[in-house]
């Protein structure tokens, strides 16, 4: 027969233990990003419209813009206005533009993706996410 104290003394030890667990685990990921120079950024669902003066987006260049918790890339061409989540299609960390290799690089886990957005290299099997942009007369609403 089972000594209910017995079970109760045990029953909290697998409890601290597995806490603990969950708790390192808990810690790791953020101590890791850290240390590794990854920025994992917030939910983009979350984030509101980002709003930008076309007028002062300059031509054919890329432009990284940090708004509410994200991270996206605005370009202005001839034919508009377009936007990309900057956010790696893995785990979420921030994405950077190497100009002189024309890609996106993931510094996470060496996720690459092309001028395009498309994955090319590493764990990411999904695109980088295009953003919805609306144009009024003088401004570009971006996402939202
Ligand atoms: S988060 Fe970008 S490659 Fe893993």
């Amino acid at each position: 027969m089972i000594d209910p104290m017995e079970f109760k003394v045990a029953g909290r030890r697998v409890f601290l233990a597995r806490g603990c667990g969950v708790l390192a685990a808990c810690l790791t990921v953020p101590l890791w990003n850290l240390l590794s120079g990854c920025d994992v950024a917030q939910d983009e669902e979350t984030a509101g419209p980002l709003t930008v003066t076309v007028a002062e987006l300059p031509l054919d260049r890329r432009v990284r813009l940090e708004h509410d918790g994200r991270t996206v890339e605005v370009t202005r061409t001839a034919g508009g206005v377009t936007a990309r989540s900057l956010l790696c299609t893995h785990q979420g960390c921030n994405v950077r533009w190497i100009e002189n290799e024309q890609i996106y690089f993931c510094p996470c886990h060496d996720g690459r993706f092309n001028a395009q957005g498309q994955p090319i290299y590493g764990p990411p099997r999904e695109s980088l996410r295009e953003l919805p942009v609306t144009l009024t007369s003088t401004q570009a609403v971006i996402g939202g």
